[in-house]
């Protein structure tokens, strides 16, 4: 018998059967600093379970593992918690291999796989309260819609209290542990807070709700199994509160100042603004948006409770770099900020006018006016930013 590819046992009737992709950096914008997982799980019981699947180019993998417990050709049954194409791309692949009796998603995940796949995919609704028999244990279903996309559900199995909650309660990490308990809790703080800033943040009231709801549902939960990064065993409360804060947004006493510069003006006025708020107690993260990627920055935005944003003007225009991150962190919904547009111009002085309407559009409140210097600052402008630094952390309180 080979010995790569195998499958790692989750308990006693559950195997990860899924993927680890070391090297992936960009997921749909998302830098993925440490790569990713992509777990998929196989339930052994009279009716053979897989549980989600991974990206198209991991399907010859998962069958090497799903092979090292069982016949691919025994699976009965395929679950899809969540079409997105980590998740599914390996789905017709693997059906076409396994040739299951049945093959299920939600509502929405029905109509989703047949708009990837074609209109021709055979599989069955389920929703929030079916049960599928698997023999000896049962698997349940609820409707996680938008956790991550309308068609999100997550899957629990009784026989061994297995909850498969897709990209819910999960993080991007590749690591060749299985167990968040086998890694460094830094780590997973981090990776946890970056992953829900980035793929969640925008729907941060469904996960305060389905976290509420949890309990409700009579689920006993003894594994909490995401389709991304390390499965839980120990502690189950420790993602659930990671998840939990993360979603509430409650401001801390930071400060996020992020610029970009053409000939350092604007850097300039940053450092000044960044020892203002220093000066009254913020802790404060200052970063070049040609350092930062726009992810990074968006995990600093999501407990900051103060985000000030300097560009300088060029062509009647913000800075480019600092339009894409605006972009991206509108969608992201961030709730609970106060804000501050700041820059350098020679000429006409649109770039931080710009970012005002931004911040504006996301509903950031902005207690100080846009403040810009030409050319260069000078030091009464340096001191100018620096009081503004101290009035920011007064409106902060
Ligand atoms: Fe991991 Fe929303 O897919």
């Amino acid at each position: 018998m080979k010995e790569y590819f195998k499958a790692e046992r989750v308990s006693e009737n559950v195997w990860w059967v899924g993927a680890i992709d070391w090297n992936v950096r960009n997921f749909h914008g998302y830098e993925t600093s440490r790569g990713t997982s992509y777990n998929a799980f196989l339930i052994i019981d009279e009716k053979i379970t897989l549980v989600d699947t991974a990206k198209a180019c991991f399907v010859d993998e998962l069958l090497a593992r799903i092979a090292s417990v069982i016949d691919p050709s025994k699976i009965d049954i395929i679950v899809s918690n969540h079409s997105e194409p980590d998740h599914s791309g390996a789905l017709p692949a693997l059906i076409a291999a396994t040739q299951p009796e049945k093959v299920v998603a939600s509502v929405a995940g029905v109509k989703t796989l047949r708009a990837y796949f074609g209109e021709d995919l055979a599989i069955d609704a389920v929703k929030t309260g079916d049960t599928l028999s698997l023999g000896k244990g049962t698997l349940s279903f609820v409707d996680t819609k938008m956790l991550h996309w309308p068609d999100s559900m997550v899957s629990y199995y009784d026989r061994d209290k297995v909850l498969f909650s897709q990209d819910a309660l999960g993080m991007h990490l590749a690591s060749s542990e299985l167990w968040a308990d086998q890694i460094d809790p830094s780590i997973l703080d981090y990776e946890a807070r970056k992953y829900f800033a980035n793929i969640l943040n925008f729907q941060a009231p469904k996960v305060i709700s389905l976290l509420d709801s949890l309990p409700g549902l009579g689920l006993d939960i003894s594994i909490i199994a995401p389709d991304h990064g390390p499965l839980w065993r120990k502690d189950l409360e420790t993602i659930i509160g990671i998840y939990r804060s993360a979603a509430e947004q409650k401001p801390k006493r930071k400060a996020l100042v992020a610029y970009s510069t053409m000939w350092g003006a604007t850097a300039r006025c940053a450092n000044a603004l960044a020892d203002g708020l220093r000066s009254q107690g913020v802790s404060v993260v200052v970063t070049d948006l040609y350092v930062s990627h726009r992810s990074a920055i968006m995990t600093e935005v999501s407990d900051a409770g103060i985000i000030a944003f300097g560009a300088p003007t060029m062509n009647n225009q913000m800075y480019p770099a600092m339009a894409d991150v605006l972009t991206y962190i509108k969608g992201l919904k961030p709730k609970n900020k106060i804000g501050f547009a700041f820059g350098a111009y020679g000429w006409s002085g649109e770039g931080a006018k710009h970012i005002a309407a931004e911040l504006d559009a996301m509903g950031v409140q902005q207690p100080i006016e846009v403040r810009q210097v030409k050319y260069m600052p000078t030091s009464e402008d340096l001191e100018a930013f620096f009081n503004c630094g101290v009035e920011l952390a007064k409106a902060l309180g």
